[in-house]
């Protein structure tokens, strides 16, 4: 498997493939496991040369203590990958090599995509996604790349950029990959307990159930079951939950059987931030 550190390296060896290969990116920050893996192979199922890249991108952390906390686990990502192909290039620089010596996000104007959920809890955060996803897109050039419906907000506001800086790339969203017992997969669940892992399930369990309140019953008293429940479960504490329109993740006001809406949610387990959500 090749493992490029600079963007030269990287473009040169891309340069080198025949022009009629269809080039897939899968963006990741490392750590990886089976939702990273879902990711890869379908790119690889979809076009005959794929890029992974890990990199640990700082401009989206609005807390130091959190990137600091980042795991960083090159050696067995690389082995987890090798076992997928050694076919695939990755591209693992450092942030110098990313951002030169000025580390910072450019400004985005996601259209309010980026001020909700995640964005609400997270300042700078999309700015910092967005900055690290168009410089990966124009320098690699995929005809696709990959992103998890993990984070669905993530995968909406690539869309919009991509849309907005006119970056022709196929944008592919690929389904959240959970644990035996429910729980959305994340580098995080490593710093969970086995227990407490275990009872995380219970945030999968809840938005199943409110899918299925959702057929009958309106969107505030699901979300309010859905607090109610919360309260009720010790160890588990909700942040926020919210039923939005899947396109615009604007809160639902009366529902609209033409339109598509999703549940969103964001639970600390012991501290660990576990973020899932839902198609209603
Ligand atoms: P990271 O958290 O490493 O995730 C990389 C990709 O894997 C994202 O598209 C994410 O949605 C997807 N993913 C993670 N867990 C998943 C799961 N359980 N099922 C399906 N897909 C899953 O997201 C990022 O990195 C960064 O923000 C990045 C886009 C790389 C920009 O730095």
């Amino acid at each position: 498997m090749l493992v490029f550190k600079t963007k030269k390296e990287l473009l040169d060896y891309i340069l080198t493939l025949p022009k009629k290969n269809k080039l897939g990116l899968v963006p990741t920050m490392g750590a990886l496991h089976t939702g990273h893996v879902s990711l890869v192979q379908k790119a690889i199922d979809e076009n005959e040369t794929v890029v992974v890249s890990i990199f640990v991108n700082p401009t989206q952390f609005d807390n130091k203590e959190d990137l600091a906390k980042y795991p960083h686990t090159l050696d067995a990502d690389l082995e987890l990958l090798s076992n997928v192909s050694e076919d695939i290039l990755v591209f693992s620089p450092s942030a110098k090599e990313v951002y030169g010596s000025k580390i910072k996000a450019k400004k985005y104007d996601f259209e309010g995509l980026d001020t909700v959920m995640e964005g609400a809890f997270r300042d700078d955060h999309f700015n910092g996604v967005g900055t690290i996803v168009e410089a990966l897109l124009l320098l690699v050039k995929p005809d696709r790349a990959y992103f998890g419906e993990k984070d669905f907000q993530q995968l909406q506001i690539i869309r919009k950029l991509v849309k907005q800086q006119e970056i022709p790339v196929e944008i592919v969203g690929c389904a959240i990959v959970r644990e035996p017992h429910g729980l959305a997969m994340s580098s995080r669940n490593e710093r969970l307990s086995k227990p407490l892992r275990q009872k995380a399930s219970f945030i999968y369990r809840t938005l199943l159930a409110a899918k299925e309140k959702f057929g009958t019953e309106n969107a505030n008293s699901v979300l309010n079951w859905i607090k109610e429940q919360f309260e009720e479960e010790e160890g588990l504490e909700l942040e926020y939950v919210e039923i939005t329109d899947a396109e615009t993740l604007n809160p639902i006001t009366t529902k609209n059987e033409k339109l598509k809406y999703r549940a969103f949610i964001a639970v600390y387990a012991d501290g660990v931030r576990l973020i899932d959500n839902i198609a209603l």
